[in-house]
C-alpha cells in the first residue's frame, strides 16, 4: 500500500469542491495534486471563490492553478469529482478508464454496476466496481448519495436493521449551499421558503431503497420501503434539516429507537479512518434540538455526525417521528466522499484486492 496517495478535484472551485480543500488541507494520506474547473481554469485557486469562504485556502493549494479536465494527461493516484451533473456524465467514465474515482454527483448512481456508498451502512458493495472491469476501465467509479439522503439514511439504518421499517415520512428544509454557487438567487430566498427542489424527493426515495437494499450474487437488491418526501429550500447556509415520520414492522418505542441510534457505529468506526466521526449519529434529549446553526458542526469530525432529537411516539406502537440535521456539504457531500475513498484504501480496495 503506497503511504500517500495524490489526488485531483473535479469541481474544486465550487461549494463541495471548497470543502474537500478544506478537508483534505491536512489530511494523512491523500494530498491534494491537481484543482480542475471550467470557467476559472487558468486562474489561481485562491482567485477562484467568488463567495466569501469562512477559511483560508491552504498555500499549497491557494497557488494552484485551476486547471481544465484534461484525464489522460492529469496523471494521480485517484480523483475526488463534485461535478454538475452534465459535466459529470461526460467527464467521469473518462476519468474512471484511468483512475479510481469518487464522485458526488448524481449522473451515475442508478447505474447497476456502480456503488452508491455510505461507508457506515453499505461498504459491501463496493465489491461492484468488480463488474466494471467490462466497461474497459483500468480505474472505476464509486458515488455518494444526495446531500438529504446521507443524513437521513445514517438514520434509517439501524432503525431498519431493528425494527424494519415499511414506511417513510420525510420533510425536509434544506440549505441553499445545496444548490451550489450561486444557487438560488438571493431574491428568491430571502424571507421566503421554496417547495420544490427539482428530482430531489424522487432521489430520496430511490437513493434511501439502494442504499437499503442488500448486496448479494453481484448485485444490489433494492428494498421495499414506501418513501414520501417533501423537500423544502430554506433560507439557511449550510445544514439540512428533516422531520421524519416512520412506521415498522416490529413494535417501536422511542426509548428503543433512541438506543438504536445511540449504538450505531460501522466499519469507518472499526477501522478508525482519519474522517469517521465516533458517532455518526448523536442524540439529544433537549426539546428544540437540533437546530441548523448549533448543529451542523457536531461531533469529533465536525459535520460528519447526523444529529437527532425529539424522538417520539406516531400514531400507534408500530411507529415513530424525529428532526434529524446533517451538514449538506460535509457528511452530504465531501465528507462522505473522503471517507469512502478512506475506507477503500485503508481495505485494499482501491487496488490490490479488486
Ligand atoms: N452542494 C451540496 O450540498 C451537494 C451535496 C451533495 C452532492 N452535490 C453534488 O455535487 C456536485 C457539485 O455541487 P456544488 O454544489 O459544489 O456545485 P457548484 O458550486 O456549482 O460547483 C461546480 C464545480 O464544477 C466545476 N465545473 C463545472 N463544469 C465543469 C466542467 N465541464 N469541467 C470541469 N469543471 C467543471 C465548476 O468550476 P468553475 O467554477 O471553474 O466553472 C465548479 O468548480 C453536483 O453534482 C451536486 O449535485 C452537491
Amino acid at each position: 500500500m503506497k503511504e500517500s496517495m495524490e489526488v485531483g478535484i473535479l469541481g474544486a472551485t465550487g461549494m463541495v469542491g471548497s470543502e474537500y480543500v478544506r478537508m483534505l488541507a491536512n489530511h494523512p494520506w491523500f494530498k491534494i495534486k491537481y484543482v480542475v474547473g471550467k470557467k476559472t481554469a487558468g486562474k489561481k485557486f485562491r482567485e477562484s471563490n467568488e463567495w466569501i469562504s469562512s477559511y483560508e485556502p491552504p498555500k499549497s493549494v491557494a497557488e494552484m492553478t485551476v486547471l481544465e479536465s484534461k484525464p489522460e494527461d492529469q496523471k494521480a493516484d485517484m480523483f475526488f469529482s463534485c461535478l454538475p451533473t452534465d459535466a459529470a456524465r461526460e467527464l467521469e467514465p473518462l476519468y474512471a478508464r484511468y483512475y479510481p474515482t469518487y464522485s458526488d454527483a448524481s449522473a451515475y448512481r442508478m447505474e447497476q454496476d456502480i456503488p452508491l456508498i455510505i461507508p457506515e451502512i453499505n461498504p459491501d458493495s463496493w465489491e461492484l466496481i468488480k463488474k466494471q472491469k467490462s466497461r474497459g476501465w483500468a480505474g472505476f467509479l464509486t458515488t455518494g448519495p444526495n446531500c438529504t439522503s446521507i443524513g437521513l439514511n445514517l438514520t434509517l439504518k439501524p432503525l431498519d436493521d431493528e425494527f424494519k421499517i415499511k414506511k417513510l415520512v420525510v420533510a425536509t428544509m434544506q440549505a441553499v449551499s445545496g444548490a451550489g454557487f450561486p444557487g438560488v438567487p438571493s431574491i428568491s430566498i430571502l424571507d421566503n421558503v421554496i417547495p420544490y427542489i427539482k428530482d430531489e424527493e424522487e432521489k430520496v426515495a430511490v437513493e434511501t431503497n439502494k442504499l437499503l437494499g442488500r448486496y448479494a450474487n453481484g448485485k444490489v437488491e433494492f428494498a421495499n420501503i414506501d418513501v414520501a418526501a417533501m423537500c423544502n429550500r430554506v433560507p439557511t447556509i449550510d445544514g439540512h434539516m428533516e422531520t421524519v415520520y416512520l412506521e415498522t414492522e416490529k413494535k417501536i418505542t422511542p426509548e428503543d429507537a433512541k438506543a438504536a441510534l445511540r449504538s450505531f457505529k460501522g466499519l469507518p468506526q472499526e477501522l478508525k479512518l482519519p474522517t469517521a466521526p465516533e458517532f455518526p449519529v448523536i442524540v439529544r434529549e433537549e426539546p428544540d434540538r437540533p437546530q441548523t446553526r448549533l448543529d451542523r458542526f457536531a461531533g469529533t469530525v465536525p459535520g460528519m455526525s447526523a444529529v437527532v432529537g425529539r424522538v417520539r411516539k406516531g400514531i400507534d406502537d408500530h411507529s415513530i417521528r424525529y428532526s434529524l440535521m446533517s451538514h449538506n456539504t460535509v457528511r452530504g457531500a465531501a465528507g462522505n466522499t473522503i471517507l469512502t475513498a478512506e475506507m477503500f484504501y485503508k481495505e485494499g480496495w482501491m487496488f490490490d484486492k479488486r
